[in-house]
């Protein structure tokens, strides 16, 4: 099986001005993301999942230090010069984040915003561009896409903006794309179908998926693996099915004890319960207890 993307013990530290050497955000973090795969990182707020999607992006603030070694199609990404990494990014790598909004310009139509992105990364007359940006706004699931090319983005829902963001992001034909919570923003039924677009995606195209989420339903959607992540450090790594069947790490088992549904075996659910949310989860007395007892 061919391998994408490669961690080799990464870590990334903020250098914070006066304050005392802060622990790691990602410490120690090894694992390998074959062709063709949607890999979940799962683990709650503060665990280290955007700085690791953003180190492998290499969109990282200047005070983040990062060290080990990530390697996207065999070419090391840490210290690549700046040139090197837009034509990598260009060609490669697309990401997509939590909220849609954020990712578009409020007072530009949407389908200008794909064409551009088009143009950003192919030699195309503005006309072949729009053309195109009309086929991934079909793609992605916006009915009557010709006519909705010129509206701005206020004019579509939550959910048509995220599947419009991903259009942009499907503008480079990525081999590897990033999400980072793509569908946390989004209610439950629009999340479903954001995440069977993806899904999709990955079956048409071979797009090798990282998926950052909080949420074990999330997880049991769409993932063939999943690392789980705690204070930095992937804790365990697993199929989506080995992991809910049984899952290695008392941190992770917790996870799961602390769903009062109970894990499902493998199965892929039509709806994600929004109480398996790690920060839901996070109150449960369980769960202290388990990961009091995880780190010794
Ligand atoms: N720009 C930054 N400067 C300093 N610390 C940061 C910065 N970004 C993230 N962190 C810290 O890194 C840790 C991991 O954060 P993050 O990767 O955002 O977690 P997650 O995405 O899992 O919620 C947190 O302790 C957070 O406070
Ligand atoms: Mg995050």
């Amino acid at each position: 099986m061919s391998v994408i993307l490669s961690l080799d013990n990464v870590g990334v530290r903020f250098n914070t001005a006066g304050a005392a050497q802060p622990a790691p955000a990602v410490d120690g973090v090894s694992l390998q993301v074959h062709r063709g795969e949607i890999f979940g990182i799962v683990g709650e707020s503060g665990s280290g999942k955007s700085t690791l999607a953003n180190a492998v992006m290499d969109l990282l603030p200047a005070n983040a230090a990062v060290s080990g070694s990530i390697r996207i199609n065999d070419r090391e990404v840490v210290g690549l010069d700046d040139e090197a990494l837009r034509s990598m990014r260009g060609d490669e790598v697309s990401m997509i984040f939590q909220d849609p909004t954020a990712s578009l310009d409020p007072t530009w139509p949407v389908g200008d915003q794909i064409a551009e992105t088009i143009r950003a990364h192919y030699p195309v007359t503005a006309r072949q561009a729009k053309a195109r940006a009309i086929a991934l706004m079909g793609e992605v699931g916006i009915a009557d896409a010709a006519a909705r090319y010129g509206d701005v983005p206020h004019r579509f829902s939550g959910g048509q903006r995220q599947r419009i963001v991903i259009a942009a992001a499907l503008a480079n034909n990525p081999q590897l794309l990033v999400a980072d919570e793509p569908t946390t923003a989004l209610d439950v039924t629009i999340q479903a179908q954001v995440l069977q677009l993806i899904d999709k995606l990955r079956r048409d195209h071979g797009t090798t998926v990282l998926l950052i989420t909080h949420d074990l339903g999330v997880v049991s959607m769409i993932c063939d693996r999943v690392g789980v992540m705690y204070g930095g450090k992937l804790l365990e790594t697993a199929t989506t099915e080995a992991l809910f069947a049984n899952p290695a790490h008392p941190y992770t088992r917790a996870l799961f004890a602390a769903n009062p549904a109970g894990a499902p075996r493998g199965a892929r659910l039509p709806v994600i319960p929004a109480e398996w949310s790690v920060e839901s989860l996070r109150e449960a007395e369980l769960l202290r207890a388990a990961i009091g007892a995880a780190n010794g």
